[in-house]
Order: C-alpha cells, then sequence, then structure tokens
C-alpha cells in the first residue's frame, strides 16, 4: 500500500505544505512572507497571522499539483519546533484539525532533523554515516549522521547562526531582509580584500557575534573617513564578510571530518543555498577526499518537503504523535 502524507511547515515566515508518496516528493508549495522586508526582519504576531492566512490555499494547492485524492492521504506531518511559537502554532493545531477530522496519524518532526533529511527527497542521497553542516537563520550546527532518525549534533554555534551573521551583516549595510541572498550577489562580483577577524572557539563549535562587531566598527571607521565608502565597495565588501563566515564554517567541518574519518559530508538549511559556500564545499571537499552532497535550492530554505522525507521515515517506524504534542520554540 502506498504512504501519502500530507506535510505541514510553518516554524519562521514560510507557509509551506507538500505530500509525500512513499518518501518522493510529489509537490512542495511555499507561501512566503514579504511583509517582513518592510521590518528588516520577521516580526513574529505578523508572521503568524500570514501564516492563518496562507494555510488553507497552500495546503489546497499542495494536495492538487501532488494529484492525488484527499481520501488517500494516510497520515499528517507538522513541524513541532524548533521556530516561533506563534508560526508553530499554526502549522500544529492546522496538521491536528486536518488528522482529527480524517481520523489520521500525526507525525511530528523536528525542523533541523528535516534540514538534514531534505537530502534524501533526491538524489544523489548520502551514505551513512555523514556529517551534516546544517546552517539556518536560527542554527548552526555540525551533525553527526548515523541513520535517518540517529543524528548527533557534534558543535553548534554558541551564539548567533551563521544566517543570522548575513543578516546583521547586512542590515548593517543597509540592504534588505533577508540580507543572505544579496550578499551572495554582490560576493560574486567582488573580492575579499578586507580581512576580518576568525573567532577562537574551542572544539567543534562556531561563534558569529564577533563578526558583526568588527564589521560595525570597520564600517563606522571607513564611513567617517569617506560617506560613500559603503556605495564605492559594497560588493568587496559583502565578499569579505561572506568569505569570513564560509572561511569559519568550513575549518570546522574539516576538523569534524578528519576527527571522525568521515568523508560523506553535506551542506543543509538556508545559508547552503549560498553559492560562495557550495564552491567552497567543493574545493574542500576535493582536497580532503570528500564525497559532498549540496541539496537543490528549493529543498535549502525551509520547505514542507523535507517534513514530509523525515515524516516517512518516521511512519515506517510507527513513530506517530497523539494530539496532545505542543509546539516547542527551542
Ligand atoms: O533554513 P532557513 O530558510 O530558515 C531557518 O530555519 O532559519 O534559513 C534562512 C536563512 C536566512 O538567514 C537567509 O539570509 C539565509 O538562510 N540564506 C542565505 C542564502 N539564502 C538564504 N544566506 C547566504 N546566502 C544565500 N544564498
Ligand atoms: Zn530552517
Amino acid at each position: 500500500m502506498d504512504v501519502i502524507i500530507l506535510a505541514i511547515e510553518s516554524s519562521c515566515d514560510d507557509t509551506s505544505a507538500a505530500v509525500i508518496r512513499n518518501g518522493e516528493v510529489l509537490s512542495n508549495c511555499i507561501a512566503n512572507q514579504e511583509a517582513h522586508r518592510l521590518y528588516g526582519g520577521v516580526v513574529p504576531e505578523v508572521a503568524s497571522r500570514a501564516h492563518q492566512a496562507n494555510i488553507i490555499p497552500v495546503v489546497d494547492l499542495a494536495i492538487k499539483k501532488a494529484g492525488v485524492a484527499k481520501a488517500s492521504i494516510n497520515a499528517v506531518a507538522f513541524t513541532r519546533g524548533p521556530g516561533l511559537l506563534g508560526s508553530l502554532l499554526v502549522g500544529t493545531s492546522f496538521a491536528k484539525a486536518f488528522a482529527l477530522s480524517r481520523g489520521l496519524p500525526l507525525i511530528e518532526v523536528n525542523h533541523m532533523q528535516a534540514h538534514v533529511l531534505a537530502h534524501f527527497a533526491e538524489d544523489p542521497k548520502p551514505r551513512f554515516p555523514f556529517l551534516c553542516l546544517t546552517v539556518s537563520g536560527g542554527h548552526t550546527q555540525i551533525v553527526l549522521v548515523r541513520d535517518f532518525l540517529d543524528m548527533e549534533v557534534i558543535g553548534e554555534t554558541l551564539d548567533d547562526a551563521a544566517g543570522e551573521a548575513f543578516d546583521k551583516s547586512g542590515k548593517l549595510l543597509g540592504l534588505g531582509y533577508p540580507a543572505g541572498p544579496l550578499i551572495d550577489k554582490h560576493a560574486a562580483a567582488g573580492q575579499a580584500r578586507f580581512p576580518f577577524p576568525e573567532p577562537a572557539v574551542p572544539e567543534l563549535n562556531f561563534s558569529f557575534s564577533g563578526l558583526k562587531t568588527s564589521i560595525l566598527y570597520f564600517l563606522k571607521k571607513e564611513v567617517g573617513n569617506n560617506p560613500d565608502f559603503v556605495q564605492e565597495n559594497l560588493d568587496d565588501i559583502c565578499a569579505s564578510i561572506q568569505g569570513t563566515i564560509i572561511t569559519i564554517l568550513l575549518k570546522k567541518l574539516r576538523k569534524a571530518a578528519r576527527q571522525t574519518g568521515i568523508r560523506e559530508i553535506a551542506i543543509a538549511g538556508g545559508v547552503s543555498a549560498n553559492s560562495g559556500l557550495r564552491r567552497a564545499l567543493e574545493s574542500m571537499g576535493e582536497k580532503e577526499g570528500w564525497t559532498t552532497y549540496v541539496p537543490a535550492f528549493q529543498y535549502c530554505t525551509d520547505n514542507a518537503g523535507m517534513i514530509g522525507v523525515t515524516a516517512y521515515y518516521k511512519y515506517l517506524k510507527g513513530a506517530f504523535c497523539g494530539q496532545d504534542a505542543a509546539p516547542f520554540a527551542r
């Protein structure tokens, strides 16, 4: 019998629904929320209200695009966390109501685990055990993945996430939100000629809050000498910021690979869409003898497809949850 799962993701500012048949993504629909651009960051109350407006049309679209009958859906999956509480509540409540009304089992999914398992939405798929550098707006982790549902975080950020470092640096440069893709674009045309210090952080952990401070002081000094400094050097500043973030990330990833002896290496999460990071991973992989895996762009940033893929492996193990499952923020 086919296993058909309706998956819902609403942890931050994207409302997404997907339909997955036997682990294969049939549809993966996302409603982005443009409203946050006005504020230079995600406003939680605005996000949860937009999720409420978007959720039914997005689910409808996902089911239509998948070409399956509603009656053939066997289970409903949702992101339980981590994420913004008000945002999570919308997806969680919708999934529960849908499941209750149709007598279906519920599957709760951890958002970070789903970013890793996004690699199983398409070929080529990593072989176990592999390391995954998960870099998003809220998290930065090195994950040792032994099996689909057997993962261990072996390194993480002690303060800001890598995506946050992109977004906060972009804000200092007067770029819009989210700044990650914009810095990526400018960096492609620039030279990394402004050196920013790399933090000394023990073990496999990261820190990005110092970078933001050094960019702030650097800009204050340079703009003090030349008010047009940012406009005249935007591409080079972006290339320098991006280069520093990539260097910090990849040095720790290489340390983790050497320590564990693992050569199957993946990246995931919103920042894994970064073209500089993808290129640098490939060239480090060639030097270190790794097989590297980068997700297709639609599976980098938040999407319900990755929630459904994770839910499929939980379904096979009978890992269901009850109607009392509460969303969690962290
Ligand atoms: O995984 P994601 O969609 O949401 C979270 O779970 O946080 O990641 C969003 C983050 C944002 O910080 C955004 O700026 C960053 O991913 N991002 C990028 C790029 N595309 C998205 N950062 C650098 N380069 C990109 N091309
Ligand atoms: Zn995410």
